[in-house]
Parts: structure tokens; C-alpha cells; sequence
């Protein structure tokens, strides 16, 4: 049986811990999608390997990525959910795709620029081509959608490219996929500059909650973070920081924007960080409990049994990405 539905392919790396505006600015969606969508949920490790990690915790943080997807909301029975590297064609189609990449295209990719620190010299060859394995993410699934954040925008400028120039020169083998970016909350900054995005890089670990923070962190997170001047919790655009924390409260709490701002109006930054570190900690304490919901065994079936269904479909990909270029 084919489905009717539109698919949606998404990933996140299991580098770094994930923290709370990664919840709302990309996990929470992939949950409100999969009903209407078939949902792809990938946990990227090949694309971790592109800058150094510790071969120790990898797989760890591998499995404990699963943990949290599924904590989060995205649900087996209606997603599939598995790890980059269950499924080899995502390499074999990296391959073939990077022989129809061009340097240049590659070269002017903004990320490739930050992460190699802008030393060519010294920079992986695998930071390099990895959006090309990240156009394979994509492509093997003839995806429709792809919900990304802000910053992967020119990776999939870049998977449109490589799929238009591939069906031009082999014949029509690849859907053509559309960015899916959500307006609100696409971005939650970081709690210590509003100016910056919230990140799981940050070195500052004040400018974060992390999912998997405990109560007393959120709150004294919460109470540090700093505020702009005058008084009132009004969205305005010179009072970014005020707009970040309302911004949180409305995701956090399902209140519209207007309602948080009547909500808190009379109310000073006091009340306000205390209500929401109140809201942050509500929301993060069942999610904490879930991420322990399964025990090792079941959580090995359910990403065997999503690496399985990826790769039925992965591989006619590939498989007919190999008759066009006459390898197979
Ligand atoms: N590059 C993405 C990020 O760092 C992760 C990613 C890898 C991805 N492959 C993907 C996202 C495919 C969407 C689709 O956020």
C-alpha cells in the first residue's frame, strides 16, 4: 500500500545537549507534523564524525537522541525514526551526488565558513561535503518537505540544486524538495544575548536550558538571564530579551502572543522570570520522565524496525540513481 500522504524528512546530530529551543523551534513541529505528513526522523551521526568527537560517547549520545525524539512526542506507530547510519545508502548516494557537486557551490556555504573557522588549510574534507550528505538525507526519500531552522536554508537551496541538475543531466529521478521553516519560535535565543541563537555550541551554558536540565538550573538560568531596559513585558523591537522570554512563555504555555502579554501587564521582570521558570519546569518534568520511558531492548526495536522501512525506500532510490548513471 502506498500512502497518500506528503513525506517530510528532518534530522538533528547527536552532538552537544539538546536544549530547549531546539524543542520548540524543531522537535515540536516534527510532532505536530506526522499526523499529516509521513515523517521521516533521522538522528544524523555521520554528519557528528564531521568535526572531532569522542568515539567513547557517540553512540551513547546516539541512542539518548532517540530517547529524547520520542520523548518529545514523535510517536513510532506514525513516524519513522532511525539512525543515518542503519541505512548505507545515505553514504552511496553521498558519493554519486558529490560527483555532480561543483567546489564552488560547495565553498560558498555560510556553515562550512564558521565551523572550518575559515582555515581551508586545516578544515575536514567531511565538513565540507556535508551538505552534499545532507541533500542524500533528503533525496533518497523523495521528500516533499523538510522542516529546518534559518541556518540550514542554503543546504537545501543546495539539495534543490544537486536534485534539479541531477534530473536534468540522468533523467527525472528525484523529487525536488521545499523548505519547511515555522514562524514562530523558528529561532529562541539565547538566554544570555538575545542577539544570538540558542545554541548547543554556546560555551556558556547560562545561555541555555537544556532539556534535561534539573528544576533548580532552569531557575537560576531563568533569574540570570538578562532583561532589556524599562520595565513593561511588551513585545518591541529594541527589547529583544524581553521578546525571547515572552516568546518561550507563549510556545511554552499554548497562550497566544496576545494573552502572554495581558497576562503579564502591571507585572514587573521579577514576577515574570518566576512564572515562567515555573512554566519551563512544568513542561520539563514529564518530558524528563519520558525520555526513560523505554528500556534499551525496546528502543533498539523501534530504531531496527524505522532503519528497515528507510531502507526499503532509500534503496529504490539508490537503486535507480544507479541504472541512471549506468553503475548498475
Ligand atoms: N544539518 C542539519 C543541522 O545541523 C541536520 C541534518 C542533517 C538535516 N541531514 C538533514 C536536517 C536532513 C534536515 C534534513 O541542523
Amino acid at each position: 500500500m502506498t500512502s497518500q500522504k506528503e513525506r517530510i524528512f528532518s534530522g538533528a546530530q547527536p552532538t552537544g545537549q539538546l536544549h530547549i529551543g531546539n524543542y520548540l523551534g524543531a522537535l515540536k513541529n516534527w510532532v505536530a507534523l506526522q499526523d499529516e505528513y509521513e515523517a521521516f526522523y533521522c538522528i544524523v551521526n555521520l554528519h557528528a564524525i564531521t568535526l572531532p568527537q569522542d568515539p567513547k560517547t557517540l553512540r551513547e549520545k546516539t541512542l539518548d537522541l532517540a530517547r529524547i525524539y520520542l520523548a518529545a512526542g514523535v510517536d513510532p506507530e506514525k513516524s519513522t525514526i532511525f539512525i543515518q547510519s542503519d541505512v548505507p545508502e545515505h553514504a552511496e548516494l553521498t558519493w554519486v551526488l558529490s560527483c555532480v557537486s561543483r567546489m564552488g557551490e560547495l565553498e560558498r556555504m555560510t556553515q562550512f565558513k564558521d565551523k572550518g573557522k575559515g582555515n581551508r588549510e586545516r578544515a575536514g574534507v567531511g565538513l565540507f561535503t556535508y551538505p552534499v550528505l545532507m541533500a542524500a538525507d533528503i533525496l533518497l526519500y523523495q521528500t516533499e518537505l523538510v522542516p529546518i531552522g534559518k541556518d540550514q536554508k542554503q543546504h537545501l537551496e543546495l539539495t534543490r540544486d544537486l536534485a534539479e541538475r541531477f534530473n536534468r543531466d540522468f533523467g527525472e529521478t528525484f523529487k525536488v524538495p521545499e523548505p519547511f521553516i515555522p514562524p514562530v519560535g523558528a529561532s529562541i535565543k539565547s538566554l544570555q544575548d538575545p542577539e544570538k541563537k540558542m545554541s548547543k555550541s554556546d560555551e556558556n551554558v547560562n545561555g541555555s536550558i537544556f532539556l534535561l536540565d534539573g528544576a533548580d538550573t532552569v531557575t537560576k538560568k531563568i533569574k540570570r538571564a538578562v532583561t532589556d531596559s524599562g520595565t513593561t513585558i511588551e513585545f518591541d523591537d529594541s527589547r529583544p530579551a524581553i521578546g525571547n522570554l515572552l516568546t518561550m512563555y507563549h510556545l511554552l504555555t499554548g497562550k497566544t502572543i496576545d494573552e502572554s502579554v495581558e497576562h503579564f501587564r502591571g507585572k514587573g521582570y521579577g514576577a515574570f522570570k518566576t512564572e515562567l521558570a515555573e512554566v519551563t519546569i512544568e513542561f520539563l518534568k514529564p518530558f524528563q520522565e519520558r525520555v526513560n520511558q523505554y528500556d534499551d531492548a525496546t528502543l533498539s526495536g523501534i530504531l531496527s524496525t524505522g532503519a528497515k522501512k528507510a531502507r526499503s525506500i532509500a534503496a529504490q532510490t539508490l537503486g535507480d540513481v544507479y541504472k541512471k548513471t549506468g553503475i548498475r
